[in-house]
């Protein structure tokens, strides 16, 4: 079924439930949608298309709104091959059609495709008249490739916004926010942005500073339902999340070989609950995905995290955690870190100097517990741990 979404503005993507791991990292519980959109005018405009393995209802889509009438332009916002790699197949069945891209595009739309023929470049606030509506082009580099850019409609006062405002989650029939149950929604939007373009804060924020002057009525986003009714929400989250600020709250994550580490985690999530922090979410590295952990991490301001000494370092579960926090930039936390170690201890080293690495510092004391703790009175000192914490969250609503 073929949903229009305003008139002459139609709904031709495809809903993924079979892909297991998006980027084949990523899990996806209630799959992902490839949003492509036609703008039916004197000239027909397909905006995006979508992933190949999904072409034959792609294009049956297509045909149901153009019937034989001609694909006219290709205008592509992103080349990721989740968006692009249906276009050698659009190419074969629409031999005519003229591609629009940037110079980043179509230098990429050669080098994936090898195609360089009826093309035409845009460049940054350029327009193209096609009927009743015109197409004004904006880039957008690094959300989330260097190519990346957005497309508006002034007439209609709609964005297609490539990947910005995406969100995992498949549609299921109805696209507009408003006819959808929003309720899925909201946390894949915060695991889709921590984990796909959530080193991106800056473009990002630039990217909103650039289109948030214009009249918007409709967002159409690459992944997730059309944004209508929630536009300020679903701006408000992507501002928040491009400046990396955190709601109040903590992610106690820890790694635990054999439960002497997750005992102080449990300890200091629940001195936090004590503490009046009503947000606490808590994940051991062994069992919890690496993108649940991203997504709580961009969400809360608070992160404690524990690890063992192992084989003379971190943790290596905790030590990938660590390595995909830096690789994200994500900036302004209020850190405290704990262990446990057997005869040397490694693990709290790192932790702290990683904080130093983010310039986080590091709030109140690491607790280090030397084999099973005997002697020395670690529930005390995790408390403690978790005080310092919520305190320092606390001074800074
Ligand atoms: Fe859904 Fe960056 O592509």
């Amino acid at each position: 079924m073929v949903n229009e979404i305003v008139n002459g503005v139609f709904y031709v993507g495809v809903d993924d439930r079979q892909t297991r791991l998006f980027e084949n990292l990523w899990p996806l519980p209630s799959g992902v949608s490839y949003n492509s959109y036609i703008i039916k005018d004197c000239k027909n405009v397909l905006v995006d298309t979508v992933e190949h393995a999904y072409g034959e209802e792609f294009f049956g889509k297509v045909r149901e709104v153009l019937g034989d009438s001609p694909v006219d332009y290709l205008v592509i916002n992103h080349m990721e091959p989740d968006h692009s790699s249906s276009i050698t197949e659009l190419k074969r069945r629409y031999p005519d059609v003229k591609i629009i891209g940037n110079a980043k595009t179509l230098a990429m739309l050669d080098g994936f495709y090898a195609i360089s023929d009826n093309v035409v470049e845009v460049k940054d606030g350029e327009s193209l008249s096609v009927g009743e509506n015109t197409l004004t082009f904006h880039l957008t580099p690094m959300v989330h490739w260097p190519e990346t850019q957005m497309t508006y409609i002034p007439e209609k006062k709609l964005l297609f916004s490539g990947d910005a405002f995406g969100t995992f989650g498949a549609l299921g029939g109805k696209v507009v926010d408003e006819d959808v149950d929003m309720s899925q929604y909201w946390d894949e939007m915060y695991r889709y942005y921590s984990n796909i373009v959530g080193k991106y804060g800056m473009p990002v924020e630039k990217a909103i500073a650039k289109v948030g002057g214009f009249p918007i009525e409709y967002i159409c986003s690459t992944h997730g339902p059309v944004w209508k009714k929630h536009i300020p929400e679903v701006v408000e989250v992507y501002s928040r999340m491009s400046r990396y600020e955190g709601e109040c709250g903590v992610v106690v994550v820890y790694g635990s070989m054999y439960g002497h580490t997750a005992g102080m985690a449990r300890t200091i999530a629940g001195a936090l609950a004590e503490a009046g922090i009503k947000n606490v979410v808590l994940h051991d590295v062994s069992d919890s995905d690496m993108s649940f952990i991203l997504r709580d991490i961009f969400k809360y301001r608070g992160l404690i995290i524990g690890a063992p000494t192992y084989s003379g370092d971190i943790f290596p579960k905790v030590e990938s955690l660590l390595a995909q926090i830096t690789l994200r930039g994500v900036k302004d936390r209020v850190f405290g870190c704990f262990g446990s170690f057997s005869w040397a201890g490694v693990a709290v080293k790192r932790l702290t100097a990683f904080a130093e690495h983010m310039k986080w510092g590091v709030t109140g004391t690491p607790v280090e517990m030397k084999q099973g703790g005997t002697g020395a009175d670690i529930p005390s000192a995790c408390k403690a741990l978790a005080l310092s914490v919520a305190e320092a969250l606390n001074s800074k609503q």
